[in-house]
C-alpha cells in the first residue's frame, strides 16, 4: 500500500522494513545540498585546510554523538520530537519547547533549501540546452547572475521544488523514494568519484589537495569555527529532532551506533569528494573559491564547459544534486508535518498542505536574493544567507546542546544503555559516548558559541 511505507510492529508503531531502509532514509536525509553545495563554498570562504580539520573533529566528537542521541531518544520514546521530549521528561514544558524550536528551525531551513534546490532544477534545464559548452568563466558567472536576479524564475523553480516535495509527502510514496535512494545514492557516489578522478588529471589538482587538507589558517576566523560546528549539524541532519522521528520507527534489535557511524562516514566522504571535484576546476581557471553560495553553480559549469561530453555530465550532475536535495527536503517536511499531526491533532493532508504552503511563502523572501557576487554590487542584506546563519550557527548547535543534555542527563541511564547497546555488550563504548554527551559536547558547543559571539562583539 503506497500510503503506508512502514510495517506495523506488534507495539502498533510503524517500523522500517529493514535496517537498510533506515540507513538509506537517514543517508538520503543527510546527503544533500549541505555536502555538495554548502560544504565546498564554506570551505572556500574559510581558507580550506584548518577549517576542514576542525569540521572533521566536530563531525566525530559532536555531530556523531548527537546523531546517536537523537535516535536513542526516538526509539526509547516511540514518538515524534515534541511528544518524545514530553514523554521522556515527565511532561516538562521546557522540553516541549525544545521540540518546537527544532520544528521551527526545520521550517526555516527548508524555506531557503528549496530555493537553492530550485536553482539546481533550473540548471538541469540549462544543461539540457547545452548552455555551458564553449562559454568562458565570465559568461558562466553571468548565467547564475541572470537566474538570481530574475525573481519570477527563482520563485517558479522554488515553487516547483516545494510543490514536488509536498506532493511526495502528501501521497506517501516514501517507499518509492527509498527505492530511488537505493539507486540514486550509489550513482551519486560513483559519479562524484568519477568526476574527481577526471579532476585528478588536471595540474591544479595538487593545489586543490593542498588547499583542502593542509591545515593552514590564513582565512579562518572565530566565526569560521562556529560555522564548522554548525555545518557538522546541518550536514548530518541533526539538532532539530528529525532523527527522533526516524529513530522511533527503528527496530529494537537494530544497532544505532553502527548505523550512525555508517551514515556519518558516507556523508563526510561525499562532502570531501565534492571539494576535490570543484576546486581543481576553479584553480585551473585562476578563480578563487571564495564566492560563497554561487560557487557550485559556477565551478561545475566551468568544468562541464571544458570536459568532453560536458553537457551530458551537466545533466547528470544537476539531476543527482536535485535528487539528493529532494530526499533531504522530504525528511525536513516530515519533521514539520508529523509534529503538526501529533500536536494539533489535524489530519495528514491538512498538515502537509499547510506546512508546504507556509514554507513556500516564507521561502519567497530567500528567493528574492541579493547575493554578493564578485563584480556585481550587492543591493542589500542577503536574506537567504541570514536565514542559513541563524539555522546552522544558532538553532542547530543550541538544539544539539539540548539533545545531548536530554540524552546524557534527563533520560535514565538504564534506558540509554539499553538503546545504545541494542542487545550487544559494549560497556566501554557506551561510557565513552556518555562522557561525550554529558561533558565534551555541551562544553564544546558553549565554548565555540560564546567565543564566536564575544569575538564578533569585539569583547
Ligand atoms: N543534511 C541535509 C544536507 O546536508 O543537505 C540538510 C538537512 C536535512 C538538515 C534534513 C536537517 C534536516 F533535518
Amino acid at each position: 500500500m503506497a500510503s503506508n511505507p512502514f510495517e506495523r510492529a506488534s507495539s502498533g508503531r510503524s517500523q522500517w522494513q529493514s535496517r537498510a531502509g533506515f540507513i538509506l532514509a537517514a543517508a538520503g536525509a543527510a546527503i544533500g545540498l549541505g555536502n555538495i553545495w554548502k560544504f565546498p563554498f564554506i570551505t572556500g570562504q574559510n581558507g580550506g585546510g584548518l577549517f576542514v580539520l576542525i569540521y572533521l573533529a566536530c563531525i566525530a566528537l559532536v555531530g556523531l554523538p548527537v546523531m546517536v542521541s537523537e535516535i536513542i531518544i526516538g526509539r526509547a520514546a516511540q514518538k515524534s520530537p515534541v511528544a518524545a521530549y514530553n514523554g521522556l521528561s515527565g511532561g516538562k514544558t521546557i522540553w516541549s519547547l525544545v521540540g518546537w524550536v527544532g520544528v521551527t528551525a526545520g521550517f526555516i531551513l527548508l524555506s531557503y533549501y528549496s530555493v537553492v534546490a530550485g536553482w539546481s532544477m533550473n540548471y538541469i534545464g540549462l544543461a539540457l540546452q547545452d548552455s555551458f559548452t564553449g562559454r568562458d568563466p565570465k559568461e558562466i558567472t553571468g548565467l547564475f547572475v541572470g537566474l538570481v536576479q530574475d525573481l519570477p524564475r527563482s520563485i517558479l523553480w522554488h515553487g516547483v521544488f516545494m510543490g514536488l516535495t509536498t506532493a511526495i509527502v502528501l501521497i506517501g510514496v516514501r517507499r518509492g523514494i527509498e527505492t530511488g535512494v537505493r539507486i540514486m545514492m550509489p550513482l551519486l557516489l560513483v559519479f562524484m568519484v568519477g568526476l574527481m578522478v577526471y579532476a585528478g588529471t588536471l595540474p591544479s589538482f595538487t593545489t586543490a589537495l593542498d588547499f583542502v587538507f593542509s591545515p593552514h589558517s590564513d582565512r579562518l576566523t572565530a566565526g569560521g569555527v562556529l560555522e564548522a560546528l554548525g555545518h557538522s549539524f546541518f550536514t548530518l541532519s541533526v539538532g532539530l529532532g528529525g532523527l527522533i522521528t526516524y529513530g522511533s520507527y527503528l527496530n529494537r534489535n537494530d544497532d544505532i551506533v553502527a548505523a550512525s557511524t555508517a551514515i556519518t562516514v558516507l556523508d563526510t566522504f561525499v562532502a570531501l569528494v565534492a571539494c576535490l571535484v570543484m576546486f581543481p576546476f576553479l584553480f585551473a581557471v585562476g578563480a578563487e573559491p571564495t564566492n560563497g553560495p554561487p560557487l557550485i553553480f559556477i565551478a561545475m559549469p566551468i568544468a562541464f564547459s571544458q570536459i568532453p561530453g560536458g553537457a551530458l555530465w551537466g545533466i547528470v550532475f544537476f539531476g543527482l544534486l536535485f535528487f539528493a536535495a529532494l530526499t533531504s527536503a522530504i525528511s525536513l517536511l516530515e519533521v514539520v508535518v508529523s509534529t503538526l499531526i501529533d500536536q494539533l491533532k489535524i489530519g495528514r493532508k491538512l498538515a502537509t498542505v499547510v506546512s508546504g504552503g507556509g514554507i513556500f511563502l516564507y521561502g519567497i523572501l530567500s528567493a528574492k536574493s541579493d547575493l554578493q557576487i564578485p563584480g556585481i554590487e550587492a543591493t542589500g542584506p542577503d536574506f537567504l544567507q541570514q536565514m542559513d546563519f541563524f539555522v546552522s550557527n544558532v538553532f542547530l548547535p543550541l538544539g544539539g546542546l539540548a539533545i545531548t543534555i536530554f540524552a546524557g542527563w534527563v533520560i535514565p541511564r538504564s534506558t540509554s544503555y539499553e538503546e545504545f547497546n541494542s542487545a550487544k555488550q559494549r560497556d566501554r563504548l557506551y561510557r565513552g559516548w556518555l562522557f561525550l554527551v554529558r561533558y565534551v559536547v555541551p562544553l564544546a558547543i558553549v565554548t565555540i558559541f560564546l567565543y564566536s559571539v564575544l569575538h564578533n562583539l569585539q569583547l
